[in-house]
């Protein structure tokens, strides 16, 4: 009999953990519903512990989405657990996952425990966790640089103490594919668990081996593996989700176990990420990079033609890839429009439904093609509004360049109804809208992140840019899209400003002195 393999996704707690991403609370709940839709097991929906915004999105998640198990996670202070608990309580299936490290470093170090006050954190926090919900995970961080003795002891504590899943990490993507699934069937006999139990990895991939350590455990009995979607997370990112169910999905002759995941759904699954978050998915990325199905050469052209399986182990309408869809007539019915927002991840009202397709329309006029990435930019930027106030808005905007001149700008924004303008000069064109808006707010947030690409590759093609700021000590990012680079550039920055003074408003944070 085939297993079943559980797909932990941790794309909003370890993924959104990497730099330079941060999501907001309505990001969060569109990427929930999307896996709620891809239909994986578990949804670590963040670390209610970390933040008071991190708190609010747990339980957001926790309220709405139905059918996974949601997850959050703590470390074993009593404080952490409860809030991981009262995040959670609303959830159709709610599970509190505790960690704390196990290895000799980590404990010498960071924690400055002995090995009998980990244990003795183990068996507060699995206990406590346990007192309010009966699903409660139990993570030795750095797992694969601790010895397998201890592990064991702390393992078996976890046990006892009412965890059902054990969590074997690779924090540091140190392990070797061969040496991991020995080192966790050491552990596995070490334990000697009930039958109940499940043993779980969560692989990072500093050695570009997350993946395949994720698999090397599937055979060594594991049954839930901890993923993100792209592979983001912290410094080189977890293991990716999709390269993962289509290994297992293509080989389950070797593997006799396989997922739940709806694979059509992974393609679109991987563009929302990658928009919201701004982590830009490489061309050649396994599964759903851009050239993931493309045959270059002629020689394979020639066989794809006599027989796909000659150079294809995997077809694009298997994961959801482009290929597959026609673009849309002309002259397109609502139904067909809904299917086509649907098909690329997006669950839409009546209402925005026909507002985006109304914009589609108008892009139509203005572009000669209009491609599935255009329609994405025009839902997110001006359809799903992620940003809970527009405290400023962009009402116009002028740039002169030349080669003789300074770039200057002028710009004018609304806030509380009223129009503020200011002109400023810059090192190009971007620098001198951003200087203006920064004379308007008075206030000089650092620009840590700025990108700008193209959703086609036509020359009329939408700009879409996405800058990260920081002020204060508070992230926000911001993304933008238009016809016109610099626009698209403002956009951006003028989002992200939104979302800093949200942000500051959240956090009781007073921007201007
Ligand atoms: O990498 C790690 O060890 C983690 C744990 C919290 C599971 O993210
Ligand atoms: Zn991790």
């Amino acid at each position: 009999m085939t297993d079943h393999v559980r797909i932990f996704d941790t794309t909003l707690r370890d993924g959104e953990e990497a730099a330079r991403i941060n999501l907001n609370k309505e990001e969060k709940l569109q990427i929930a519903r999307q896996l709620e839709r891809l239909n994986v097991d578990i949804i670590e929906a963040g670390f209610p512990g970390g933040s008071e915004d991190d708190f609010k999105a747990v339980q957001a998640i926790a309220r709405e989405i139905k059918g996974p198990v949601i997850a959050a996670l703590c470390r074993t202070s009593e404080d952490d657990v409860r809030k991981a608990a009262e995040a959670i309580k609303d959830a159709e299936h709610p599970r509190i996952h505790v960690y704390i490290a196990t290895s000799p470093i980590h404990m010498e170090y960071r924690l400055k425990m002995t090995k009998e006050e980990v244990l003795s954190e183990v068996r507060g926090a699995v206990t406590l966790a346990r007192s309010f919900v009966e699903d409660v995970e139990f993570s030795a961080e750095d797992a694969s640089r601790s010895e397998i003795p201890f592990l064991v002891e702390v393992f078996k504590t976890a046990i006892d103490c009412g965890a059902t899943t054990l969590n074997i990490p690779d924090t540091v993507g140190y392990a070797q594919p061969h040496e991991f699934s020995a080192f966790i069937k050491e552990i596995i006999k070490g334990v000697n668990p009930p039958k109940n139990i499940i043993w779980s990895v969560h692989c990072h991939n500093d050695l570009g081996l997350a993946v395949a350590n994720s698999l090397s455990a599937v055979r060594a009995g594991v049954r839930q593996i901890e993923c993100t979607v792209n592979g983001i997370g912290e410094r080189a990112g977890n293991a990716s989700m999709e390269e993962i169910v289509m290994a297992l999905n293509t080989r389950a002759d070797l593997y006799d176990a396989k997922t739940d995941i709806e694979t059509q759904k992974l393609y679109s699954t991987s563009k929302l990420v990658s928009r919201l978050t701004g982590m830009v998915v490489q061309r050649n990325k396994a599964i759903v990079g851009l050239n993931a199905f493309a045959h270059e050469t002629g020689i394979h052209q020639h066989g794809m033609l006599c027989n796909r399986a000659t150079y294809e182990i995997i077809t694009p309408e298997t994961v959801g890839a482009p290929a597959v869809e026609p673009p849309l007539s002309k002259h397109y019915s609502k139904t067909a429009f809904r299917s086509k927002t649907e098909n690329l991840g997006y669950q839409l009202s009546d209402d925005m439904l026909d507002t985006a397709s109304k914009l589609y329309k108008d892009l139509c006029v203005r572009k000669k093609y209009v491609s599935d990435d255009d329609i994405e930019a025009l839902i997110l930027d001006q359809v799903l509004s992620f940003t809970p106030e527009q405290r400023f808005t962009l009402k116009d905007f002028a740039v002169q360049v030349g080669t003789a001149c300074k770039p200057t700008a002028s710009v004018t924004l609304t806030c509380d109804g009223h129009d503020f303008t200011e002109a400023a000069v810059g090192n190009g064109p971007v620098d001198a809208v951003y200087s203006a808006v920064k004379k308007i707010l008075k206030i000089t947030p650092q620009l840590r992140g700025f990108q700008i690409g193209a959703t086609s590759e036509h020359s009329d093609a939408m700009a879409e840019t996405r800058v990260v700021i920081t002020f204060k000590d508070i992230k926000a990012q911001g993304r933008g899209t238009s016809t016109d680079i610099i626009e698209s550039s403002v956009r951006a920055y003028v989002d992200a400003i939104n979302r800093l003074y949200d942000s500051a408003a959240a956090k009781e944070v007073k921007l201007n002195d």
